[in-house]
């Protein structure tokens, strides 16, 4: 008997190094029916375990939309991930899950979707990005604002800057924004300059506005805790409805399902665990619920 406990064996099949911290994994399920029953919502995750080391919460970086090994990106920040940068091609990692309760992206159709990603942020959002390009007549319009620190710390940078560089091939308007200069960046800067801007990813914001619709957009939002704070405040300035204003939360985890408590947030008059309730929340939810954001 399966249970939500127990690790399903994956094999890695490809590594492909994103940055100098960050690796995409691609894993393929040992056993074929592990393969088969393996089902998932974009903004989803999985909890990565590899023997001996521990378990990590990571989210699932493609849209379900698109057939193909499992793709995780996976930061090294210590123990568990430290172990998973180790390994190679043939390797095989422990996978429970999916977890969470993803986007609802059945709730967001006839809308325009607009993107907002923070440097890793933009993993979860990926699952979002490709379900949108592959349904596309579900969907009005898609935005894509992203912000990193560096050209070296930029995630998918070369399909970023495609995007930028030939927004008719991609269907979607991208947005781009740089703290430190380098030649690239300054180059695509000087090309395209409604589409990239020097600074935080806030900066964006004045130029997506002509493309933002109010009372027609849902807003995805994913990045490091300081983004959020700025990010809504910008939102909410526009008036789009805190019911479509979506963001992805993390917390420390232990379970992923809800039973050991880790990830609770909020006070006496409302709890959440991020595992279950989340990690996609709304922005009416950080309004109701005390320290989720
Ligand atoms: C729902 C969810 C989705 C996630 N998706 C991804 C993903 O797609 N890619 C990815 O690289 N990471 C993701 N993470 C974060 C990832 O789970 C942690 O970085 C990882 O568990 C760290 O484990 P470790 O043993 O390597 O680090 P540890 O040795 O446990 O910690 C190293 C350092 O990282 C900090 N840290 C650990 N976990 C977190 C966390 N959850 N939030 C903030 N700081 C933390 C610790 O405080 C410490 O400073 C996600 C987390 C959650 C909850
Ligand atoms: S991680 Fe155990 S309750 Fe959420």
């Amino acid at each position: 008997m399966s249970s939500m406990y127990l690790p399903k064996l994956a094999k890695i099949v490809e590594v492909i190094e994103m940055t100098a911290i960050e690796k995409l994994f691609k894993l393929q399920f040992v056993n074929e029916e592990d393969a088969k029953s393996f089902t998932f919502k974009p903004g989803q995750f999985v909890e990565v375990s590899v023997p001996g080391v521990g378990e990590s919460p990571i989210s699932i970086c493609k849209s379900p939309t698109r057939p193909g090994p499992l793709e995780l990106l996976i930061r090294r920040v210590g123990r568990v991930t430290n172990a998973i940068h180790k390994l190679k091609p043939g390797d095989v990692v422990g996978i429970r899950g999916p977890f969470g309760n993803g986007f609802p992206m059945e709730k967001m159709k006839g809308y325009d979707v607009l993107l907002i990603a923070g440097g890793l942020g933009i993993a979860p959002l990926m699952s979002v990005l490709q379900y949108v390009v592959d349904k596309r007549r579900d969907y009005g319009d898609v935005i894509l604002l992203y912000g990193v620190r560096s050209y070296q710390e930029a995630l998918f940078r070369d399909m970023i800057i495609d995007f930028i560089r030939h927004p008719e091939k991609a269907g979607l308007r991208t947005f781009l924004s740089y703290e430190r200069e380098d030649p690239v960046f300054v180059s695509l800067m000087k090309d395209h300059p409604e589409n990239v801007r020097k600074g935080v990813v806030t900066v964006l914001f004045e130029c997506a506005d002509p493309y933002i619709k109010p009372d027609k957009v849902c807003a995805v939002v994913c990045g490091p805790p300081i983004m959020y704070r700025f990010v809504l405040k910008e939102l909410a300035k526009r008036n789009i409805p805190p019911n479509n204003i979506y963001i992805t939360l993390e917390r420390r985890m232990k379970c992923g399902v809800g039973k050991c408590g880790h990830c609770v947030v909020g006070g006496a008059t409302a709890i959440k665990y991020v595992c279950k309730d989340g990690p996609v929340f709304t922005y009416s939810d950080v309004l109701s619920v005390r320290g989720l954001v």
